[in-house]
């Protein structure tokens, strides 16, 4: 029996970034009686209950503690969603993806230290995440083992050394496609004002994305090269960088970036006092 059919988890919170969890876990191999779901809607529960889970609108005392407990409620539901749960789940291991809260604020409200932090985006919806993740000292390589497990079920992930680094995950992949559909709307404006139909300016700027970055993950090259071989100087291409480098995007790209970064920090200040 592998490891995957070997451990409970238990989700607090059964919405979109819990669903979009748990139909990875099942695709992964794992099986639904494994999984429990707790959410105040019976509605959500009802809909887990259907896929063959656990389902409870109330967190109930399990008769086995389970393994893992997944926290997957707002960030400032956090706190009241831990009061019934804590002292039944101190032998479990913990994954949060609430954005902003500190481990130490959650190893406060939950009395123990094994305590992993995510940062996913929302391309995990369709299993095509890019996590960064945070473990407290107390969480083993086992533990570690199966975290990656189970964040595997929504694309990949990263390990970071420092909490604070999770600040920059949040600023740089967290954000991150928010930045890129930006991008995608500014080519597909560009390409309407030249004429070209809404449908047209959407495959090609949605394709040029899907492209060019499977161009880069397939290459060795760095993205500068890749960008280096398709501008010759004085063409098409050199002269929309030009353009770029004369009003500093990049510079202007990487502060805004830095802003992102800036209010994570402040905003787990203000969760982690609640
Ligand atoms: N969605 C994303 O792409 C994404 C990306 C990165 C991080 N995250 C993080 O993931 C977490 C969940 O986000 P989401 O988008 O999945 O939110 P969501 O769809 O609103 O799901 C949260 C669920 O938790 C339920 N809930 C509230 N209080 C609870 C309690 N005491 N016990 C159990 N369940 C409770 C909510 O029920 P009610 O609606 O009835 O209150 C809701 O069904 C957030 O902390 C967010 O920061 C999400």
């Amino acid at each position: 029996m592998s490891q995957k059919d070997d451990f409970s988890i238990h989700f607090i919170g059964g919405g979109n970034m819990a669903s979009a969890m748990i139909g990875g876990l099942l695709r992964h191999g794992f099986l639904a009686k494994q999984l429990t779901v707790v959410d105040p809607d019976p509605n959500v529960v009802q809909r887990h209950q259907a896929s063959g889970l656990n389902g409870s609108h109330l967190f109930e005392a399990p008769t086995n503690e389970p393994d893992m407990v997944i926290w997957a409620v707002k960030p400032q539901s956090f706190k009241a969603a831990c009061t019934p749960v804590a002292p039944h789940t101190r032998q479990a291991l913990h994954l949060s993806v609430a954005a902003g809260l500190t481990t130490d604020a959650l190893s406060s409200w939950l009395g123990t230290e094994r305590i992993v932090r995510a940062m996913p985006n929302t391309p995990a919806l369709i299993g095509l995440g890019q996590a960064g993740l945070y473990a407290r000292p107390a969480v083993s390589l086992l533990d570690k083992e199966r975290i990656n497990q189970v964040m595997h079920a929504i694309g990949q992930s990263i390990w970071v050394p420092r909490e604070t680094d999770l600040d920059a995950v949040t600023a740089i992949s967290g954000s991150g496609p928010a930045y890129v559909f930006y991008f995608l709307e500014a080519m597909m404006d560009a390409a309407q004002r030249m004429g070209l139909s809404a449908q047209t300016a959407t495959q090609l700027a949605v394709g040029t994305f899907e492209g060019a970055t499977a161009l880069a993950k397939a290459s060795s090259e760095p993205p500068g090269v890749l960008r280096e071989r398709v501008t010759s100087k004085g063409g098409t291409t050199f002269a929309a960088l030009e353009h770029m480098r004369a009003h500093q995007l990049n510079e202007h790209f990487v502060q805004a970036l830095m802003a992102a970064r800036h209010r994570a920090e402040e905003m787990g200040k203000e969760l982690g006092s609640q």
